[in-house]
């Protein structure tokens, strides 16, 4: 008989999963204490729009439609958020959070459930909506709610005796006695489409605000009998939007702890949490090191054993195991081997490629350049579109000559070369394997394999010169 029961429910639980959801956002704000002529939506954390995180979770909740109710700047939303699940509403006239929901209700089908969220409440993690979803009632809805020692400015959750929610009731609508309530409306909430949409169509505007409240649908649903779940969030930050610049600093700390957190329990030891900037996703393996201040953009992979010194912008790039990035490097659009060394101070630009215990000291930029296995370049170098073999060594202050003011040209280095302090290698040009070039060369020509060149000015020693004297 219990395995019965469990059966049916577990079967209600897959309906449940099953049942298509659509998710309405938020976003006709103005954000005028934003002091900005952006939409406040699009101003970013972790340098993607507020509702972009907000698209993403909805994404991940595996919404089929995403309605988008915008007010203000919907050409710029138009062009910087985009995707065919995604359909902007237009809300002309900001009549309040039911108003903007009811612009989508032409779109919402009866027999779905419709997800609530807010374009300027980022933070809000997948797995707490997928609490939420799983909590709705067959016949009811879901509500979002958080327990706040200061709830002012919040609406409240109104309960009965028995613990039932009842309604809702905003701050400026509140008794004394309602205010007491500490469980806060976020606003984040699930029904069934067909409900939302009847509960909507009856709103009413008779209120503090003049508005069409989205929380009085609590009460609508309440009277039909139906139940009201809810569900928490883990944390306050959560649910919390951003009205001015003060509020998203805050968000944007919060969003980078938690990166920084995912990192150190992924295996990764940061020498501060609180100074790391992670503007997109990076993977690291176990024992990774990163010093304060590090910046990471794109898609960054760390490898086992990497070191990232302090100060280093990484991009789009991957770390190979045991690799180290010394102190104030850049690195974009580049693979950096196992055992390779880069920096401090250099600079390795896209395309470029250090090949397995390879090395990039101070001053050195790289472009499109591949470093073959162990080979190094210590200091002070260009090299660009260049191809450097195995166990080459280019002395200090080389730069490879790539462009004629139109057009680039490839240097080829062959392995074991070694290139003297201070050579210019005018593309396009090779050196052979084994090849050494003397210091201060301007090497024009080809140079073979094992050949030594000498491409300067022969020195004169003039014994008994006399400096010149002051007139
Ligand atoms: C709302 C809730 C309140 C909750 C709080 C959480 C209502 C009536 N109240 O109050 O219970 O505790 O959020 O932050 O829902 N918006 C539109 N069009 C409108 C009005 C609002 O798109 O016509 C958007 C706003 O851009 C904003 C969101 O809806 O992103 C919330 O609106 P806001 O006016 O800030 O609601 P609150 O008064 O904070
Ligand atoms: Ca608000």
């Amino acid at each position: 008989m219990l395995t019965h029961q469990l059966d049916i429910s577990n079967f209600i639980n897959l309906i449940g999963l099953i049942m298509a959801l659509s998710v309405v956002i938020l976003a006709a704000g103005k954000g005028t204490r934003m002091r900005s002529a952006l939409p406040k939506v699009l101003h970013p954390v972790a340098e993607k729009p507020m509702v972009s995180h907000v698209i993403d979770a909805a994404r991940q909740v595996d919404s089929e439609n995403i309605y988008l109710v915008y007010g203000f700047g919907g050409d710029v939303l138009k062009a910087k958020v985009t995707g065919d699940d995604l359909t902007f509403v237009e809300q002309k006239e900001q009549l309040g959070t039911g108003h903007a929901v009811d612009m989508a209700s032409p779109f919402l089908s009866d027999d779905e459930n419709v997800l609530v969220l807010y374009g300027d409440v980022p933070l809000t993690k997948v797995s707490t909506l997928q609490r939420l979803i799983a909590a709705k009632p067959d016949q009811g809805m879901a509500l979002l709610t958080v327990h706040l020692a200061n709830p002012t400015g919040y609406g409240r959750i109104m309960r009965d005796s028995s613990g039932t929610v009842v309604g809702i009731v905003e701050q400026k609508d509140a008794s004394a006695e309602q205010l007491l309530v500490n469980e806060a409306n976020t606003g984040i909430l699930l029904a069934n489409g067909g409900d939302l949409k009847r509960w909507l169509a009856n709103l009413s505007s008779d209120n503090a605000q003049g508005e069409y409240y989205l929380t009085d649908i609590i009460a609508a649903c309440h009277q039909e009998g139906k139940l009201i779940a809810t569900a928490h969030p883990d944390s306050e930050i959560e649910v919390e939007g951003a009205n001015n610049r003060v509020q998203l600093a805050g968000l944007e700390r919060a969003y980078q702890l938690r990166k920084a957190e995912e990192l150190m329990i992924a295996g990764a030891s940061l020498r501060d949490p609180n100074r790391i900037d992670i503007r997109g996703n990076v993977t690291v393996g176990q024992e990774v090191v990163i010093d304060v201040n590090c910046i990471f953009e794109g898609n960054v992979d760390i490898a086992d054993n990497a070191i990232i010194g302090a100060n280093c912008i990484l991009k789009d790039c991957s770390i190979g195991q045991g690799a180290e990035i010394k102190p104030n490097s850049m690195v974009d659009g580049a693979i950096i081997g196992d055992l390779a060394s880069v920096g401090p101070f250099a600079r390795i630009r896209p395309g470029s490629e250090l090949m397995r215990d390879s090395h990039i000291g101070n001053f050195v930029e790289m472009k499109k350049t591949r470093l073959g296995e162990g080979a190094k370049a210590g200091h002070l170098s260009y090299l660009g579109d260049a191809e450097i073999g195995a166990q080459a060594n280019i002395g200090a202050g080389t730069i490879t000559c790539n462009y004629d003011g139109v057009n680039k040209a490839k240097t080829i280095i062959g392995a074991g070369a070694f290139i003297g302090s201070n050579a210019s290698l005018v593309a396009p040009v090779t050196i052979g394997k084994m090849a050494t070039t003397a210091a201060g060369s301007v090497i024009v020509k080809n140079v073979d394999d094992n050949e030594l060149s000498v491409a300067r000015g022969k020195q004169r020693n003039i014994a008994g010169w006399k400096r010149p004297t002051k007139k």
